[in-house]
C-alpha cells in the first residue's frame, strides 16, 4: 500500500473512488492473446467484473483512465464500453478520460476522433469537485502529440491552469488529476518516450502542478502497476482491466481520499477486499 501524508490535507469528508484503465476492448485479439472468434468477449468480460467490484464495493465515483476502444472509437467496442458502464449503479458518477487508442492516429490526436470522443463519452478534457476536492481530467492524447490540434493543446493548458487557480482561490482541500499517459514513470526529467508526455509540455504542465499544490496523477497507459513521484506529489500508474503488460493482472485501483493523506491500493478481480472502510 502507497501511503502518502506529506501535507494537512482536508477534503470536506474522507471518501474512495475506483480508478479503472485501459479495457481497450479488441487488444487482446490484436495480439492473438485470444482467437479472432473470441474477439473483444474476453474484455467485455473483464470491464463487466471490474463495474461488478465497483458496484459491491460502493466508491463516490469510477474514473476509466483510457484506451476504452483498442481502434479508434470503433462503434461496437465504444457501444460495448457504454452498455457496461451504464451497468454501474446510478448512484455512482462514471468520468471517462481518453486514451491514444482513442483519439489518436499513431498517436498524433486527431479532430476527427476527439470530435466523436466528446459525441460519445462528453468533454474529453474537464474538471469536477467532489467533497471538496477538485478533479481535473486531461486529454493527454493531445499533450502527446498535439501537432494536427494545436489549439487543442493552448486551450487545454489555459483550461488547467484556470481550473487550478480556482481551486485554490475556492479553498478545496487538495487537487487531483486524471491522465491516461502518465507525465513520467521514474524521473520528473527523464527523457521523452512512448511511455511518458514530452517534455516540451510536461515541464509547463507541472510548473502549475506544483504551483497549486496538486497531490496526486493517477494514469494508465502501460498496462503495468508504476509508481514515482514529483516532489510530495504522486505519479501513480495503475495496471489494465484488459490486456496486461507485466504480471500485477487484470484488476483495479481503490484511492482513499482521507483526511490528512491519500491511501491507494491495487486490486486483481479476484482478490478485492470485502469492504473499504475510511
Ligand atoms: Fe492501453
Amino acid at each position: 500500500m502507497e501511503i502518502w501524508g506529506a501535507l494537512i490535507l482536508m477534503p470536506s469528508e474522507p471518501f474512495f473512488f475506483i480508478q479503472l484503465s485501459d479495457p481497450q476492448l479488441g487488444l487482446m485479439a490484436d495480439r492473438g492473446q485470444v482467437s479472432p472468434e473470441q474477439g473483444i468477449a474476453p474484455e467485455v468480460a473483464l470491464f463487466e467484473a471490474a463495474i461488478a467490484e465497483a458496484n459491491r464495493l460502493q466508491p463516490d465515483f469510477v474514473v476509466v483512465t483510457g484506451d476504452l476502444s483498442q481502434n479508434n472509437m470503433d462503434p461496437v467496442e465504444v457501444g460495448e464500453i457504454k452498455r457496461i458502464g451504464g451497468q454501474l449503479h446510478p448512484s455512482i458518477p462514471i468520468y471517462w478520460a481518453p486514451g491514444n487508442r482513442d483519439t489518436s492516429y499513431g498517436n498524433v490526436a486527431s479532430a476527427e476522433l476527439i470530435e466523436r470522443y466528446r459525441q460519445e463519452f462528453g468533454p474529453d478534457f474537464h474538471a469536477f469537485t467532489h467533497k471538496g476536492v477538485t478533479f481535473v481530467v486531461l486529454s493527454s492524447t493531445v499533450i502527446f502529440d498535439p501537432s494536427q490540434v494545436p489549439d487543442e493543446w493552448e486551450r487545454q493548458l489555459e483550461f488547467v491552469g484556470s481550473e487550478l487557480a480556482a481551486s485554490v482561490e475556492r479553498g478545496d482541500g487538495e487537487r487531483i488529476i486524471f491522465s491516461h499517459h502518465p507525465l513520467f514513470t521514474a524521473d520528473p526529467d527523464e527523457e521523452n518516450a512512448g511511455s511518458n508526455l514530452p517534455l516540451v509540455r510536461r515541464r509547463p504542465l507541472l510548473e502549475l502542478f506544483r504551483r497549486h499544490d496538486v497531490s496526486a496523477v493517477f494514469a494508465g497507459h502501460l498496462h503495468r502497476n508504476n509508481y514515482a513521484r514529483d516532489g510530495d506529489m504522486l505519479m501513480v500508474v495503475t495496471s489494465a482491466v484488459g490486456f496486461q503488460g507485466g504480471d500485477d493482472g487484470s484488476g483495479y485501483r481503490v484511492v482513499k481520499v482521507l483526511r490528512d493523506r491519500i491511501e491507494h491500493e491495487y486490486y486483481r478481480f479476484d482478490s478485492g477486499p470485502e469492504s473499504v472502510s475510511l
